[in-house]
């Protein structure tokens, strides 16, 4: 029996998916050659000076900013879903101290889907509460393991802080400054939504198999995880601690140019003049580090910036500038990319009702470049 030659996909091969239109979306765009980015059609720039977290993840889940009794309902149903079961917390206090915290939150988010009454129901009006609970909790998840993991009692959530206050509460126990306060609602802002990212695209690709919204986040999770995409904060600011006086950032470019070594926050596969998040982030990475009487890092930073420019035209993305922000707010490096998450957690939900909402198994074709026709070869005759 002769085999045939290998079918050729329709289509031709683009690798990595670039420039290729998998979805149709009404919830952000994202012009790279422009810079230009928005949720719902409101430029990111406007969000980003006028917008809380919570208006843009109405925006997001429901198409439309939120009068205020739609606001305060929703800042009142995530305030009541803010507290995790009990099980949750046993399951962090039985994780080892030094495990890496984007795992113990996919785990997290595993075992909430096994406590949730509604965690099989895909419907739009379950996803959503689902949704809700999952964009409430993740934070208070994170807040609790970061204790627990430093001999420290988990703190209950404040009924009467808003989300991103309970979340600095949470980790510190003290009452949060406005500055960081509104620091970080800025950076849950920016970093809510994204286009076709790779961690929303994994997410759609769940849902269209029409899996529950528990196993689209986790595996969303374990794609913002890598270096590549959510994880390059984490990784910038570890480059920062590596490179440690601003008069060394030159030299160390040089040579990651020279050596073909990636240059962690720099480069966007959409973006090529600019990321339109990064100013903000910016401005107050360098704020905070001017209250902290600790701008090294943010100086470091920008004469990497300054450096690459020089050897090449790349630049920031949103993830160069999140780190010194962060790290003078005061959250843990390792808690970065959980951050990412925790904000991210309001576009993956949205994309997932969107997905459900005209659903298509998302299932493309690979090219098979292998030999063309082998045969079994019995185990005594294989070399
Ligand atoms: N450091 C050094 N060189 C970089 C670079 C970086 N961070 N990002 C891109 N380049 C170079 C590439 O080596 C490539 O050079 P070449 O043309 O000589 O081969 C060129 O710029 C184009 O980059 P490419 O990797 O093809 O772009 P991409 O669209 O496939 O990748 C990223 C985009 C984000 C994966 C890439 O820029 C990167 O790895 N950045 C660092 C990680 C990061 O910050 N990720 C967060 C993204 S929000």
């Amino acid at each position: 029996m002769s085999t045939a030659e290998p079918v050729k996909p329709a289509s031709t091969f683009v690798k990595g998916l670039d420039g290729v239109v998998a979805v149709q979306t009404s919830l952000s765009s994202v012009d790279g050659q422009r810079g230009v980015l928005t949720y719902r059609g409101i430029n990111i720039h406007e969000l980003a000076e006028k917008a809380h977290y919570e208006e843009v993840v109405y925006l997001l889940w429901y198409g439309t900013l939120p009068n205020r009794k739609e606001l305060a309902d929703l800042e009142a149903r995530l305030a009541a879903n803010r507290p995790v079961p009990d099980q949750i917390i046993i399951l962090l206090r039985n994780t080892p101290d030094n495990a890496v915290p984007m795992v113990v939150l996919r785990n997290a988010v595993g075992a909430l889907a096994m406590s949730d009454p509604e965690a099989e129901d895909i419907s739009p009006e379950a996803t959503r509460r689902k949704a809700e609970r999952l964009t409430a909790q993740m934070g208070t998840v994170l807040a609790a393991y970061h204790r627990i993991r430093n001999h420290l009692e988990p703190i209950e959530p404040d009924s009467r802080l808003g989300h991103t206050p309970n979340l600095l509460y949470m980790l510190t126990g003290d009452q949060p400054d406005p500055l960081s306060v509104r620091a970080l609602d800025l950076y849950q802002v920016l970093l809510a939504e994204h286009g076709m990212n790779a961690s929303t695209f994994t997410a759609r690709v769940v849902a269209s198999t029409q899996a529950d919204l528990h196993s689209a986040v986790a595996g969303a999770l374990g794609s913002l995880k890598g270096p590549l995409h959510g994880g390059a904060a984490e990784a910038t600011m570890r480059t920062l601690f590596e490179i440690g006086e601003p008069e060394k950032a030159d030299a160390f470019v040089e040579n990651a140019f020279k050596t073909k070594r990636k240059i962690m926050g720099i480069g966007h596969r959409i973006y090529k003049t600019g990321d339109p998040r990064a100013m903000h982030l910016q401005k107050w990475g360098q704020l905070l580090g001017e209250r902290r009487g600790e701008l090294k890092w943010f100086k470091i930073l920008k004469e990497v910036e300054q450096a690459v420019y020089r050897y090449r035209q790349l630049y920031p993305n949103v993830d160069f500038f999140s780190s010194t922000m962060l790290y003078y707010i005061g959250i843990p490096v390792d808690m970065f990319t959980p951050m990412f998450a925790a904000s991210r957690i309001a576009g993956w939900s949205a994309h997932v009702i969107e997905q459900y909402a005209d659903d298509v198994l998302i299932r493309p074709q690979s090219e098979f470049i292998g030999p063309a026709e082998q045969h079994y070869v019995p185990i005594d005759e294989r070399e």
